[in-house]
């Protein structure tokens, strides 16, 4: 991983203000590689044209969509592309789900949600409360993890569903998934699981881990604005997502609503071949596994890099996890003892150093944890194209403002 990778993202090249960009906010959206950038143009100047119809150019379109979900699948360890539904982004996609699940539960079923989720696996189904569905919340504790405690006094015989994020997008903690499936499967209740911030860094296999549903973006992991779920075989067709009746009325496609973004789509199939460049292995899966965890590797150490330079620094104050927690995104927040988080996001901005200020709609967490009323964190987080010269940079800069 080196200046070679930097090189395929063409905004990385810019200059601006006699100054390079370096980009530490792919928490919120990763930069995107030439490959991507020219799959989804190239698909425009090809195969444009809507999906299922008589002609080649449909064909083709019918075949980007069908084999990036055969690719999704492989990326997510998933039994096929006929598990991974397409949409606007993961928000969207939630809001479907809670919409098209809240049919099969009755005034007084349970939910389970966290305090460590950002709030698009939080707002959909605390929508379900005008229903009757009575919604629980497994609390935070202040070292950023979640309270496993909780989990056990929230999950009963009357829980439908636990939805958690896998990757907290705040603090970078990494939730005890498997402990948390056992818990919900024996009471007979689903787990959905917000991959969002998890996708980019480590690898998933939904079948190993035994989750029901499962979210992503591909924007944060180099790819265009597409959101994707997984749903275990068999579930969807179980539920009733708003559709139209002219509509594919069976899994994947029911909860597919309109034309989907066809050239997205492509880039979406692209930006998973862009990262299995980096694994070595006999099949597509294989190399997938061995790209995320190099590219895990290498995130890390930066990271590593990043949180000792911070942690030196008298008036910063991380939260979450230590780095040497065995599992950790490479996302670092952190409080400074004389500027707010906005201040501290315009100074660095000014040096073209992009992190961002707040609470990156973990919200929640932000106010249990008495953040918000500070205006909330600074957040850095690092991405495969991020260089050793980049955190030296950063904290540089950082050292400046004393
Ligand atoms: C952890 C996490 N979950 C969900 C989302 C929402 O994703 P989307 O923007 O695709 O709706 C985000 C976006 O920042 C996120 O970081």
């Amino acid at each position: 991983m080196n200046q070679k990778i930097r090189k395929q993202f063409p905004s990385l090249a810019r200059i601006s203000n006699d100054q390079p960009f370096t980009f530490l906010d792919g928490p919120a959206g990763t930069q995107v590689p030439n490959y991507v950038i020219d799959a989804i143009s190239d698909y425009y100047k090809t195969s444009n044209s809507n999906a299922h119809g008589h002609f080649a150019l449909t064909h083709e379109t019918d075949e980007i969509v069908e084999s990036t979900r055969a690719k999704v699948a492989t990326f997510l360890g998933a039994e096929g592309g006929h598990t991974i539904s397409f949409g606007q982004n993961m928000t969207t996609l939630n809001f479907a789900l809670s919409s098209a699940i809240s049919g099969s539960l009755q005034a007084g079923d349970e939910v389970v949600i966290t305090q460590l989720d950002h709030e698009s696996n939080r707002a959909p189904w605390l929508a379900l409360r005008a229903n009757g569905i009575i919604i629980r919340e497994v609390k935070l504790k202040t070292d950023g993890t979640l309270d496993y405690k909780d989990f056990e006094n929230k999950i009963n015989e009357r829980t439908r569903l636990v939805a958690m994020g896998w990757a907290a997008n705040i603090f970078g903690t990494i939730n005890d998934v498997v402990s948390v499936r056992k818990m919900t499967h024996a009471v007979g209740a689903w787990l959905l699981l917000d991959a969002v911030h998890y996708a980019p860094h480590l690898s998933i296999d939904v079948q190993a881990i035994g989750c029901d549903f499962l979210l992503c973006s591909a924007y944060k992991f180099y790819g265009p604005h597409v959101g994707l779920l997984y749903c275990k075989p068999g579930l969807l067709d179980r539920l009733q997502p708003y559709r139209l009746r002219t509509a594919y009325q069976h899994a994947p496609y029911s909860i597919e609503t309109g034309t989907l973004n066809h050239a997205a789509i492509a880039g979406v199939k692209a930006s998973i071949e862009f990262m299995e460049t980096f694994g070595k292995g006999k099949t597509e899966r294989a190399r997938l596994v061995s790209a995320v965890n190099k590219i895990h590797q290498h995130e890390i150490g930066l990271a590593q890099q990043l949180y000792d330079g911070l942690a030196a620094m008298k008036k910063v104050k991380l939260y979450g996890p230590p780095m040497d927690t065995t599992e950790r995104a490479p996302t670092l927040s952190f409080l400074h003892k004389k500027k707010s988080s906005t201040e501290i996001g315009k100074y660095l901005g000014k040096h073209n150093i992009c992190t961002w200020s707040g609470h990156f709609y973990a919200i929640k967490s932000t106010e249990v944890l008495g953040l918000a009323e500070k205006g909330g964190v600074t957040r850095m987080g690092i991405s495969v194209y991020n260089v050793a010269a980049d955190i030296d940079r950063t904290l540089e800069i950082m050292q400046q403002l004393g």
